[in-house]
């Protein structure tokens, strides 16, 4: 099972799928959380330390070969067992997590993170419904994910549109669901995150109507969660049933459910 998140920067990406992932780890899942920013942060949500991450392995290049496309150019395949390539370069978190940093900017003008992208859609093409467990996909923000050849996120099983309520948000989120829709990308999803009031998630509901998305989560806007990136500390630990925690970690059970075909509550 693979499920990514995408959406405007800052509208917390990182914060939800590092929640989501403690959560299923929680409930026994195998997790991946793959860190497809280049600047990583996913470890801060999950609870691992930031400086440990500065010395991870990222995703070997030795693993891939170059393949030509009948149709032109070419795609990266992986040449080793995925799982065997997620174990090599994952970094141990709570609960099991195995965290993977898809790769990271060390230096200033040194070309383009095409081969990090590159790398993780082929990773996502060789993850099929066999291989165990749930890889979660925390994304770089914005949109040039989507436009780059081949396209990062093609093989995802599912993709969690986040939005905050504003104005600038929505029109990315806009954006995210016409590209990942041309992508073929058949299970979209909205999640509502920093929702502070009813006005909040009428723009919100509103936008889910236009592109007839469901709205899979509401994720009040929840301090918490701050404060715990400030305490380097997952949320899920330092304050596990505060409403915003509470609803990332609902998130998590939900998606699965509906990946499932499970009729999921209402929100
Ligand atoms: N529900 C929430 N309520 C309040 N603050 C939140 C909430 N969700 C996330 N945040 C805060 O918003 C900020 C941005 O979150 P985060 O880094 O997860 O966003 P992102 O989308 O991953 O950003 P980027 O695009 O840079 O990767 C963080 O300081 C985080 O603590
Ligand atoms: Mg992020």
């Amino acid at each position: 099972m693979k499920i990514a998140i995408a959406g405007k920067g800052g509208t917390g990406k990182t914060t939800i799928v590092g929640s989501m992932a403690r959560e299923l780890a929680r409930r026994g899942h195998k997790v991946t959380a793959l860190d497809v920013d280049p600047n990583p942060t996913l470890a801060n949500t999950i609870g691992v330390p930031l400086d440990s991450v500065e010395a991870a392995k990222t995703l070997p290049f030795d693993a891939f070969e170059r393949v030509m496309l009948d149709t032109g150019g070419a795609v990266l395949k992986l040449n080793l067992p995925v799982e065997q390539v997620l174990e090599a370069v994952g970094l141990p978190g709570p609960d099991g997590i195995n965290l993977v940093v898809a790769g990271r900017v060390e230096h200033a003008a040194r070309g383009c993170n095409c081969a990090t992208h590159a790398a993780v859609r082929a990773v996502l093409e060789a993850i099929t419904d066999e291989t165990p467990g749930v890889v979660l996909v925390d994304m770089e923000a914005g949109i040039e994910h989507f436009s780059r050849a081949n396209g990062t996120l093609r093989y995802v099983d599912a993709l969690l549109i986040l939005v905050e309520p504003f104005y600038k948000s929505l029109v990315t989120a806009r954006t995210v669901v016409s590209l990942s829709a041309e992508l073929g990308i058949q299970r979209r999803y909205v999640v509502a995150n920093k929702v502070r009031n009813e006005n909040d998630l009428a723009a919100i509901k509103e936008f889910c109507r236009e592109s007839g998305l469901e709205l899979i989560a509401i994720v009040p806007f929840e301090p918490a969660f701050p404060e715990a990136e400030t305490a380097e500390t997952a949320p899920i630990d330092a304050a596990p049933d505060a409403p915003g925690v509470l609803a990332a970690r609902g998130l998590a059970q939900r998606v699965l459910e509906v990946l499932e075909d499970k009729e999921p509550a209402a929100v």
